[in-house]
């Protein structure tokens, strides 16, 4: 039987939501997905709860260049990964709903399903035995699921004493969004990411993230069933070790029991969408396309009529980075403006920062997607719709008007969105993704919204602002008001801006 593969141009197209034309989706609450992953026969490592996080500034933080670095061959220890996954993934909020507990998390995630897992690969950590890992955010630790040397995935030339691999389970979306939720898998995925990044960053780790790699071999080695559960992105540390690779590195991967592959079965009546698996298997493999740069201005129709070089950020102040984290959440009760909004320039500044090179994101990745701004009232530019240059630090000017509005409404009507101060638009053309780096394209685009949409959120936390990611799009439509190519599309939106206190 030929596997069917389905390239992004078309699937984001199928999968578009269109005014008048949803189709209706009653939720199955009787088989809600299971939000964690559970290995009932296998053994745990605790976590250490008393490891304390850096204190460390947020704004000094997104100013670090985090990267691999051969000076800093620092092998972090279990104290310092404890620190690593509290700072990552953890639980920053409990409600009630129907009588049961509900845990919010430090990463933001469509409709707050949650569908990344984060996965360890042991090399070589004082005070935990080299193997393959799941980490557990409820209990705090690790659940141990391959023991001895295991293979580098990706393999590269520095010393890699861990390996964090983030993967997504795709049922866990489509329970509600059906065959759209690989775009949130991929987002949410991002998400994650930019925690990890930063995380990581801040310990003061030599790192380097990859998001090609091996997809089969990667499953193998977590003990992913692939119909369910696929690897987006692994991210080696790195030690003094050059040249000298670990015996683990080229060694044999068997696969792991039926009983680990279970695992990736989240409810009793889970439904495969075909086209999720044919736009992920697509990019299945090591992606061989030498990616061309693509320049920001490839989704427009029209490039922009002005350039504005953008103001020294204004916000003196600093703002712990772990408690930046803790404190983040959606927030949709935007103000108004009535007067100047306060540190816009900081805001955008931030978001410059952490693109393109700095970012340590794949070249692969960097400019597979292009950010632009609505610009709302109160803003020391005039509102209108603009496109962020990273490298230069300016924003081209595309046209000029009150945007916010009709966003909103081309957003499912979310009309409390019109109020924030700005929009973060985060666009790319499907089609050109597929042309310039094959069928993996799509996956760079949407990994890389969804990281720097959730520092959007950060960033907007930071400044004492709300932000709230928004995914639910008409949308030919909010390309059109856009004015963006043929086939060029709004992946996601993070409305910013300053909110009501209570
Ligand atoms: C990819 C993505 C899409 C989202 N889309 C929407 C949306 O369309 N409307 C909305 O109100 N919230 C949206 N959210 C926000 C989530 O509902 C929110 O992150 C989740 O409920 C968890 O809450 P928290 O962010 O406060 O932790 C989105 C978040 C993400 C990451």
């Amino acid at each position: 039987m030929t596997e069917q593969k389905l390239m992004a141009t078309d699937y984001h197209r199928a999968t578009s939501y269109r005014r008048h034309e949803l189709t209706p989706h009653t939720l199955d609450w009787a088989h809600q997905p299971m939000p964690v992953k559970h290995y009932p026969e296998r053994p745990r490592v605790p976590l250490d709860r008393s490891a304390k996080p850096p204190a460390i500034d947020y704004f000094e933080l997104t100013n670090r260049r985090q990267a691999f670095d051969s000076s800093r061959p620092e092998t972090p220890d279990l104290r310092k990964l404890s620190t690593a996954f509290s700072l990552t993934h953890n639980i920053t909020a409990r409600t009630m709903h129907a009588g049961t507990p509900f845990y919010y998390r430090s990463v933001a995630s469509a409709g707050a399903l949650y569908p990344f897992e984060v996965y360890l690969a042991v090399h070589h950590i004082q005070g935990i035995d080299p193997g393959v890992y799941h980490y557990h955010l409820f209990d705090f630790c690790l659940t141990a699921l391959r023991q001895g040397p295991v293979p580098e995935i990706p393999p590269v030339d520095h010393g890699v004493s861990a390996t964090f691999y983030i993967t997504g389970i795709f049922f866990r979306s489509a329970w509600k969004y059906r065959s759209r939720a690989y775009r949130y898998v991929l987002l949410d995925a991002g998400h994650l990411l930019e925690n990890l990044r930063l995380a990581l960053g801040a310990l003061d780790l030599s790192f380097s993230i990859h998001l090609d790699f091996d997809d089969e071999r990667a499953a193998t080695l977590l003990g992913l069933d692939p119909q369910r559960e696929v690897c987006l992105a692994c991210v080696h540390l790195h030690d003094g070790n050059a040249g000298k690779k670990q015996p683990g590195a080229a060694c044999d991967l068997k696969p792991l029991s039926a009983e680990i592959l279970l695992a990736s079965t989240v409810s009793d009546r889970e439904v495969a969408y075909a086209d999720i698996l044919a736009v992920h298997r697509a990019g299945n493999g090591v992606n061989n396309t030498v990616a061309k740069d693509l320049p920001a201005l490839h989704v427009l129709a029209n490039a922009p009529s002005a350039w504005v070089d953008l103001n020294r950020p204004d916000h003196p102040g600093s703002a712990d980075y772990a408690r930046i984290l803790w404190q983040r959440r959606s927030r949709r009760n935007f103000i108004p403006a009535s007067g100047p909004v306060e540190n816009p320039m900081t805001f955008l500044d931030l978001m410059a920062r952490n693109m393109r090179t700095v970012s340590t994101q794949p070249p692969s990745c960097r400019s597979a997607m292009a950010i632009g701004f609505l610009a709302g009232a109160g803003l020391p530019i005039p509102p209108g719709f603009y496109l962020l240059d990273p490298a230069a630090k300016r924003l081209g000017r595309v046209s000029d008007g009150r945007f916010t509005e009709p966003m909103a409404a081309a957003c499912l009507d979310q009309m409390w969105l019109k109020h924030a101060a700005l929009h973060v638009l985060f666009m790319a053309d499907p089609a050109a993704l597929d042309r310039t780096r094959g069928a993996r394209g799509y996956r760079y685009a949407m990994i890389e919204a969804g990281r720097l949409g959730q520092q959007a959120y950060l960033a907007a936390t930071a400044l004492g602002w709300g932000a709230c990611g928004i995914g639910a799009i008409y949308d030919r439509e909010a390309a059109d008001l856009l004015d963006l190519t043929a086939d060029g599309a709004l992946l996601y939106l993070v409305g910013a801006g300053p909110v009501k206190t209570r």
